[in-house]
């Protein structure tokens, strides 16, 4: 077992994370990368980033779809495995089971976004991070179109891993190969 996935079994021990999670869930462990560069704020204006090949085939997605009256704005891009660590102990302290959180929050260190190709997409008008994202414009837009740009849905409806439906997350794939991820 590598170093890295040593300390983060010591991270989920602490959170009652079952030892099989990389089984049970078929996510693997991602590692946070070196080159990060900044895309355009958030809809919270918050500074976001992506690794480079994301970030250029997200600027070309987002103006084709604005070229075809399609808004696709950026919720959330990379994320550190520390800042996952933050958000799930949060709803911890805030009485949801780890059980119930798993559902919707990949473990430290599981995440896409980690990688710096994973992004939450909302659209004007709609909520985000709601499965209504489902029923817009936007969305039906990215499922014609996204793939053309290296981007796919990764948590679609009753994935094999156990996570939540999200139609707003969406994750860039080329030269990448994601061997156990089984959604
Ligand atoms: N919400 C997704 C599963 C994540 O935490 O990466
Ligand atoms: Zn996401």
């Amino acid at each position: 077992m590598s170093e890295f996935v040593e300390k983060l079994k010591i991270i989920h021990k602490r959170f009652g994370i079952p030892a099989d999670y990389e089984t049970q869930f078929g996510l693997i462990p991602q590692r946070e990368p070196f080159d990060l560069q900044d895309i355009e704020n958030d809809i919270y204006g918050r500074c976001q980033k992506l690794v480079p090949p994301a970030a250029v085939a997200w600027k070309q997605m987002k103006n084709q779809a604005h070229n075809e009256q399609v808004s696709l704005n950026v919720v959330s891009a990379f994320r550190s495995i520390d800042k996952q660590i933050e958000i799930i102990q949060r709803k911890v302290d805030a009485g949801q089971l780890i059980a119930d959180i798993l559902q919707v929050s990949a473990a430290p260190g599981y995440s896409e976004h980690h990688t710096g190709r994973a992004i939450d997409l909302t659209t004007e008008g709609c909520a985000p991070l709601t499965e209504a994202f489902e029923k817009t414009l936007a969305f039906k837009w990215l499922q014609e179109n996204a793939q053309h740009f290296s981007f796919s849905l990764s948590y679609p409806k009753d994935n094999k891993c156990g996570i939540a439906y999200e139609p707003w997350h969406w994750a860039y794939s080329e030269g990448y190969v994601d061997k156990k991820k089984h959604c």
